[in-house]
């Protein structure tokens, strides 16, 4: 019989395997009106960080547990999973044993009932992808009924603590408040990251008692399984920072710091030249082409795409932005912007969504632009409030100029001809078309349609004459 190909393997494997991921406990150490997990760490809730990493581990079948009232969990969650309620918190065993029925039933849910079940904390934001899929190698290869990720040189306080025989094996998880005096001690703690074998992990958290808090902790499964000649198998993690668990709001700062960091190294690897990383502030959803630079102080958050060759901060604040090649931004806040190729913007100017600034637009200081396009080559040197605008190719905008688009009840558009001049100081009262080529004196007020090839001044403006049209000049 001719050997299953990788892929083939890989696709039984997968099929073999269901994660489940604790998210119903009360996170009270948080003091929050939120659930714990959806607290963000790099702009993601800290449970979405762990679901991609099981994902990326090949894992597809996951069932998370949450609490009975958790329309804000399932809010923040994409893709695929299946969800178990666990009524009140009675610790982390009582959470994995609410999975047990979707998991463990018969061809639940039509599917094939999975050998080995992954499971793990879902404040855990910083684990990745690779460790997981390390720690399930590990368990099919000891053929162990138990694998623990565990991790030395993180601050032991408040984690459980691994409990090895002289052999090395380990034989318990013993919880901080139970630890006995010398256990206390012990340096190498739980990461809250399991693997079982389904036909071990059922029958034994069965077994588990309530500690002393009345808990029924998933951690006792180990020395249940250990005490009956299972075996524990315990990895510890290549990078300790993989099994951080977030309690307290203290802990979710340094996850976002490491996190950061990540991101930070990630991108200089991948050709982008980031000045003070100690400073920068990358949300792990953005991405950037290579050389481009970011300045200190700056904050690059949410769907941002940048392209190459681009240059951002000191001080820049972006976010949901689709940034083209050769763009260069100034301290500015931009959202839910669009620029193209070779965009200048500020410094000191606000995007705000909908700003759509086509190629070579360049925006000097202390420019608004919302709801508005701007065609290639739109100059806007100084101080302006462009919304709800359509202005077209290489119009020049002058310092001062507001489109007054709001008149007490309705938002209505200005829309502006290619290559007109607006004057300093101009009011374009909306709803208003300025005509191509057209000139409006400075403080002008303009509150009627301007035809193209027209020169308006005044308040109200009123055309002064027909503009003859001269060849395009070859200088600015
Ligand atoms: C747990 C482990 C500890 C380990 C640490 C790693 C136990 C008893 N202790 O402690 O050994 O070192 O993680 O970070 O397992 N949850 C529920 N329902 C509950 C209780 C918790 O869904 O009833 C969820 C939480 O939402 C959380 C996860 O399980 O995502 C872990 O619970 P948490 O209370 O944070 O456990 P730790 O005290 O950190
Ligand atoms: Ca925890």
């Amino acid at each position: 019989m001719p050997k299953p190909s990788r892929a083939a393997k890989k696709e039984q494997d997968h099929q073999r395997w269901a994660a489940v991921v604790l998210a119903a406990g009360k996170g009270t150490r948080m003091q929050s009106r939120l659930p714990k997990v959806i607290h963000q760490v790099c702009g993601r809730p800290l449970l979405a960080h762990v679901l991609s990493s099981v994902r990326g581990a090949g894992v597809d079948r996951i069932v998370v547990v949450v609490p009975p009232e958790s329309q804000d969990i399932r809010q923040n969650i994409n893709g695929n999973t299946e969800f178990a309620e666990q009524g009140e918190p009675h610790g982390t065993g009582h959470a994995t044993l609410a999975a047990m029925t979707a998991l463990n039933g018969n061809g639940a849910n039509g599917k094939l009932r999975p050998e080995h079940i992954l499971v793990l904390a879902g404040d855990a934001p910083l684990l990745q992808p690779q460790t997981v899929r390390a720690l399930m190698e590990r368990h099919l290869a000891a053929n162990a009924d138990v694998t623990v990720l565990t991790a030395v040189g993180l601050p032991i306080m408040g984690l459980g603590r691994i409990v090895r025989d002289g052999k090395g094996s380990v034989v318990a998880i013993v919880e901080e408040r139970d630890a006995s005096g010398g256990q206390f001690y012990i340096n190498e703690i739980n990461g809250g990251i399991y693997c079982f074998r389904a036909s071990v992990l059922w029958p034994r958290l069965l077994e588990v008692m309530p500690s002393a808090s009345g808990e029924l902790y998933l951690t006792d499964v180990v020395h249940l399984t250990a005490r009956s000649s299972g075996h524990v198998e315990g990895m510890v993690a290549e990078d300790p920072w993989d099994v951080y668990g977030v309690n307290t709001r203290q802990q979710l700062a340094q996850a976002n710091t490491v996190m950061r960091k990540r991101l930070c190294d990630y991108w200089m690897a991948q050709g982008v030249t980031i000045m003070d990383p100690a400073t920068t502030y990358l949300d792990a959803t953005v991405s950037f082409g290579e050389d481009t630079i970011v300045h200190p102080n700056t904050h690059v958050r949410g769907a941002t795409r940048v392209g190459r060759d681009c240059e951002l901060g000191p001080g820049a604040v972006i976010a949901d932005t689709a940034i083209g090649d050769g763009c260069h931004v100034g301290g500015s806040v931009l959202e839910g912007a669009t620029l193209e190729d070779g965009v200048e913007v500020g410094p000191y100017c606000h995007l705000r969504p909908g700003s759509i600034l086509k190629r070579g637009v360049h925006l000097g200081n202390y420019v608004e632009v919302k709801n508005s396009t701007l065609e290639p080559g739109v100059r806007a040197g100084h101080f302006s409030y462009l919304g709800d605008a359509t202005i077209g190719k290489d119009v020049s905008i002058g310092a001062g100029t507001i489109t007054c688009n709001f008149d007490g009840v309705n938002k209505n558009r200005t829309v502006i001809g290619d290559e007109a001049f607006i004057g300093c100081d101009t009011m374009l009262v909306a709803p208003i078309r300025v005509g191509a080529r057209s000139i409006t004196g400075a403080g002008s007020v303009v509150t009627r349609d301007v035809p193209d090839d027209t020169l308006v001044v005044g308040a109200p403006a009123r055309a002064i004459r027909l503009i003859t049209p001269q060849p395009p000049s070859t200088t600015h």
